[in-house]
């Protein structure tokens, strides 16, 4: 049997279309898109092209959009940025307990540079709580960090009614979006978001690629200093073929979202459908009303999931026991602790099933039989 991957949530691998586009880029398009020759000005095209594509996606304007090298350079950038542009106003920050490392260490870094960070606390979907929220907003707060959609259980935050609550608040607002991107229709003109991260590689892109949304009006200090590519807002000389794959991804994921979305439940319901055949005991993790469709964190009580993963891997299903940043290492996952308490069978018995392009439902049905029978052997030692 060929190994089944089930865990697009970490990486995903790269659309044949996209890859045709980059080949083809790689091939032919040879200049520096900040060069003004001919060559240079035939990779600017290519550059911006992209950054139509993807600005329509989701409501912005053109030179909204900043290309990075992906998540982790953008939450970098939203929010040291952020915070260094906006010291003169107050040195509040607010986050969540449950942001990846990209946001949650980035707040550590600024900790530790005398900003005071405050995080919200979330339920046992993995929420946060608005009322929460205006509890801890201050007048001198100057950044509100939340992710769209979580990495590990896979839960969307109200993020429409913190940016309006924050609308008319000096804070800015950033959310990361890189898990969400795919599968949930983002509009940044209906939701006053001012930054917003994204990343290539989860969404059938290349990797080492993503874009940060900043609002028109909001500027950030950078981080990085050099050329002044990206008006300004990113030195270094722009990634012409990943970027022309970036755009290429994104126009065929928003093309598609309907039917990515549905297939992706129909995966989810085939595989909880397979277990509870195989009689399988297990609870799943999240919320059940605000959730990525491509993300779902399993509990299986009695099971340890290092071993549990080992054995998975063993016959040929790739799953993962959190984000892939945690992973292999014997770290509880900091996602399960802020949702269960530390320490709480939750966050030592828990896997994440990601789904992705190009499953079929054998495949799942057999990852499902295989998951079935790992569990429930470790179940009865
Ligand atoms: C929610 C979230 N933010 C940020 C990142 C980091 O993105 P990148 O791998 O592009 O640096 C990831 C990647 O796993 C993620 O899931």
């Amino acid at each position: 049997m060929d190994p089944i991957y089930l865990d697009h949530a970490a990486t995903t691998p790269i659309d044949p279309k996209v890859l045709d586009v980059m080949t083809e880029a790689y091939k032919k398009v040879i200049g520096n898109a900040s060069s003004i020759h001919s060559f240079g000005r035939a990779a600017r095209k290519v550059v911006d092209d992209a950054r139509s594509v993807i600005a329509r996606s989701i409501g912005a304007r053109e030179r909204e959009i900043v290309f990075t090298s992906g998540g982790t350079e953008g939450d970098n950038m939203a929010l040291i940025g952020a915070a260094l542009a906006r010291r003169k106003n107050g040195k509040h920050i607010i986050t969540t307990r449950v942001e990846h490392h990209a946001v949650f260490r980035t707040c550590e870094y600024l900790a530790s540079l005398g900003f005071d960070v405050d995080y919200l606390n979330v339920d046992r979907t993995g929420r946060i709580s608005i009322a929460d929220l205006k509890k801890k907003l201050r007048d001198d707060t100057i950044l509100v960090s939340v992710m769209y959609g979580n990495n590990e259980v896979g839960t969307i935050q109200p993020i429409r009614e913190i940016a309006h609550l924050l609308a008319p608040h000096q804070a800015l607002f950033h959310t990361d979006a890189v898990q969400a991107f795919g599968t949930v229709d983002i509009d940044v003109k209906d939701t006053p978001i001012d930054l917003l991260t994204m990343t290539g590689h989860k969404i059938g892109g290349p990797k080492g690629i993503g874009f940060i949304y900043i609002r028109d009006g909001v500027s950030l200090v950078s981080v990085a200093h050099g050329g002044d590519q990206e008006r300004k807002r990113r030195a270094g000389t722009q990634n012409v073929p990943a970027i022309a794959g970036l755009g290429k991804a994104v126009e065929l994921v928003r093309e598609h979202l309907p039917e990515r979305i549905a297939a992706y439940l129909g995966e989810r319901r085939l595989l909880l459908k397979t277990l509870d055949e195989e009689h399988v005991r297990y609870q799943v993790n999240g919320n059940s009303d605000h959730f990525l469709p491509q993300v779902l964190n399993l509990y299986f009580p009695g099971t340890n999931v290092e071993t549990l993963l080992t054995k998975l891997d063993l016959a040929g299903v790739a799953v993962s026991s959190g984000s892939a940043c945690t992973a292999g290492s014997v770290e509880p996952s900091h996602v399960l602790n802020a949702m269960f308490g530390n320490g709480a069978p939750e966050t030592k018995s828990s896997l994440r099933i990601s789904f992705g392009r190009g499953l079929t439902p054998d495949q799942i049905r057999q990852a499902g039989k295989i998951i079935a029978t790992s569990v429930n052997e470790l179940v009865s030692l």
